[in-house]
């Protein structure tokens, strides 16, 4: 990686601007149902308090449409980070102004406040300058270290780096070098798991990914536009019928560049989208009508286990059931510890959803890498240049 990092600049005394991916999940009561973006963050964190940085983190919450609106607020993530570092992490009351500056001022070395949702200001998802120079009046340096909305050309995402010298936080760095290693240089044999509802959501991640994999192993809802595209009957399976021409070019792809696409060869059918449906196993070329594919089946689940077996590389994206359906999360489960028990291979999983199933399964701690990225991780994937990451300096 070429990007700077916070070690290759000297932070002490000085006032950085970290930005962090802390859009967390929240309950009704506002309580953080999973802090993993929060934890992903705490070393850099860390090592700008213990190198006497005064810190100022930023992030989203959500999506409040550039209103100041408190069902956003940042106060739930305050106080776990307070939790999590020991000492009060002050809340701003706004995001650039007199109350932000109050305290951002006031910060003592090694010491660290939270601005109040940077969606509040309208000017956030515009990547207003007059924002961005908002953000760079408050420190001295900018981090980003939101991997997971580095694909968002926002204020302070990426604007705010024209203001101020920047690097990138140790979370951005671990998800570009074990993400990016496993695309530029992976260890063979390198196999992709994609699942997921929609084909057309993966495009650019298929067609990226078939230009690296050894072998592709289908799943989910995507896997049946892929069977309709082949002639099939696929029932009232989800299925985008304008997506055939395309499941059917990407087949062809695979052939010309050699990789083994596998599709399921059975499935795990129920009557309807319920835990107390009816279901039965398929075959793929047995689908009937009014039958709905939610799970890939037994005869599946052992040939993908057999391609997994030896692989050396394994990107996983997208469950490949419906994991929140206990009995459609079968074949996703029984992926997951397969992962979790293979040797001396480097299992990622790369964002999204998958990260839930794994999470359900509770077997997170067993994989090598779990991107706290969804959409930025399939725009990685795909090769797209990413804002987050382009506005950070390189190395000299
Ligand atoms: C995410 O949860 O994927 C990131 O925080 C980005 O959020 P966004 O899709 O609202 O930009």
């Amino acid at each position: 990686m070429n990007k700077k990092t916070v070690k290759d600049i000297d932070v002490s005394g000085k006032k950085v601007l970290v930005r962090c991916d802390f859009n967390v999940p929240l309950d009704e009561n506002k309580n953080i149902t999973d802090t993993t973006r929060i934890v992903a963050a705490l070393p850099t964190i860390k090592y700008l308090l213990e190198n006497n940085a005064k810190v100022i983190l930023c992030s989203h919450l959500g999506r409040p449409k550039g209103e100041f609106n408190m069902e956003y607020s940042l106060a739930p993530v305050a106080k776990e980070l307070s939790n999590q570092l020991g000492f009060e992490v002050k809340l701003a009351k706004d995001v650039t102004g007199e109350d932000a500056h109050n305290l951002a001022n006031n910060l003592k070395d090694g010491e660290a406040i939270l601005l109040e949702n940077v969606r509040f200001d309208p000017r956030e998802e515009k990547n207003d300058d007059t924002l961005s120079e908002e953000f760079a009046s408050l420190a001295d340096i900018y981090v980003n270290d939101a991997f997971g909305a580095c694909h968002r050309a926002h204020a302070s995402t990426a604007g705010v780096a024209k203001y101020l010298p920047s690097a990138c936080g140790f979370l951005m760095e671990k998800e570009l070098k074990v993400l990016g290693g496993a695309l530029d240089n992976p260890r063979r044999p390198f196999v992709a798991i994609l699942g997921g509802k929609k084909v057309s959501d993966k495009i650019g991640v298929i067609d990226s990914l078939l230009d690296k994999v050894d072998t592709l192993l289908i799943g989910g809802g995507m896997a049946y536009t892929f069977f309709k595209a082949q002639g099939r009957n696929v029932g009232n399976s989800i299925c985008e019928e304008d997506k055939l021409d395309l499941a059917l070019s990407l087949l062809e792809k695979a052939k010309q560049k050699g990789v083994k696409l596998l599709l399921p060869v059975d499935n795990n059918l129920g009557k309807e989208f319920s835990n107390d449906t009816e279901s039965m196993i398929v075959k793929s070329t047995e689908i009937p009508d009014e039958w709905e594919g939610l799970d890939i089946g037994p005869e599946t689940i052992e040939l993908y286990k057999k391609e997994l077996q030896n692989a050396k590389t394994v990107l996983w994206n997208g469950p490949i059931g419906v994991f929140e359906l206990d009995k459609f999360a079968v074949g996703t489960m029984e992926i997951a510890k397969f992962l979790a028990n293979l040797d001396d291979c480097t299992t990622i999983i790369g964002g999204g959803d998958s990260v839930a199933a794994v999470a359900k399964a509770g077997l997170s701690d067993k994989m090598t890498h779990i991107s706290t990225g969804g959409g930025a991780s399939l725009e990685f994937i795909e090769g797209k240049a990413l804002p987050g990451i382009e506005c950070i300096e390189n190395k000299d």
